[in-house]
């Protein structure tokens, strides 16, 4: 079969499934991961026959797309935030709103930075003010997964102690692995975050944590049900919010004074979840994703 005989197939196997844009999308990123050819090669050489192991491997991929499978989990891996992370059924695939948490995030904690630390230690940041004073940052992300908010903002804050939780051994081993491939240092903790008491204050707090209620499960895509891991997604008791009562508590008594609070949140709970940290809160805000919906809350203490 020749490349361009390949892409028929592909988007009329997945006719189903798939609009035109969608497998034309998917087409070429798998072409590109078997067989390595980019874009450009693609329709260079679309008249190359396939070699027969890669033409084994393309099938298969639409076997498993056909089955619905997240492409990211075929690839076993995803870009997220100019980053490569690997993903795997134990973490959940990151979603584009996670990218706006964390632009969000970024740009507010150099903010604080900036504030709380200039002149305390102006002279001796002269030569790299950001590197030299995000030293002591203490962030602490709730709900690891794949790692992608750890390993970010340790990316962007190198200087600063980034700890990380969560209560699934095997999504931190994926986690670390995508630590291990970005050469970044997080300290992963294994625990059951809603049983555990912190110990120590931290500047930031962010945390995108299982959401969706038990009652809204029947709304979520079969796919979503069938391979992402459910402790992901689905809040633990009928309490939806039961993650957010924990970290405004926590936010009370381990949040230092004008620390940040980023969390993402289920989009039908934003007043509900944002009246949980007005009054611990000198600013709380409800802020919309790009699509328009209440998806995060951002709060100053
Ligand atoms: C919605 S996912 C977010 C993953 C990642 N932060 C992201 O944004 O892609 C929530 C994460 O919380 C973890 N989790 C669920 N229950 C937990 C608990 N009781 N304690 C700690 N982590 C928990 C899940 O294993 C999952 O990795």
């Amino acid at each position: 079969m020749t490349i361009s005989e390949f892409k028929k197939y592909f988007s009329t196997e997945l006719s189903d499934i798939y609009t035109a844009s969608e497998s034309s999308f998917l087409y070429s990123i798998f072409v590109h991961k078997i067989v390595g050819f980019d874009a450009f090669y693609q329709r260079r050489f679309a008249d190359q026959e396939l070699l027969i192991n890669d033409e084994k491997q393309l099938q298969k991929a639409v076997f498993e797309l056909k089955a619905n499978k997240p492409y990211q989990h075929i690839l076993g891996e995803t870009e997220f935030y100019g980053m490569k992370f690997f993903v795997d059924e134990n973490v959940l695939i990151p979603r584009p709103e996670t990218e706006e948490l964390l632009e969000t995030a970024i740009l507010q904690i150099r903010h604080y930075i900036v504030i709380h630390h200039e002149l305390q230690h102006h002279e001796e940041s002269q030569d790299s003010p950001l590197g030299m004073i995000n030293r002591k940052l203490k962030i602490l992300d709730i709900g690891t997964g794949s790692g992608v908010i750890p390993l970010v903002l340790k990316k962007y804050f190198p200087e600063a102690e980034v700890h990380s939780i969560d209560f699934s051994e095997k999504a931190l081993q994926t986690a670390k692995k995508n630590a291990a491939f970005h050469q970044l240092e997080v300290n992963f903790i294994h625990t059951d975050y809603l049983n555990t008491a912190l110990n120590e204050n931290f500047d930031i707090i962010i945390s995108n944590p299982p959401y969706i209620g038990i009652d809204e499960e029947h709304e979520i895509a079969d796919s979503v049900k069938e391979f992402e891991p459910k402790m992901a997604l689905f809040s633990p008791t009928s309490d939806a919010l039961i993650f957010y009562r924990k970290i405004a508590e926590d936010s009370k008594n381990h949040l230092k004074q004008d620390g940040l609070l980023f969390l993402e949140i289920n989009q039908k709970l934003g007043p509900e979840t944002l009246d949980l940290y007005t009054h611990l809160f000198s600013k709380a805000e409800l802020v919309k994703d790009l699509s328009g919906n209440d998806r995060f809350i951002i709060g100053k203490k």
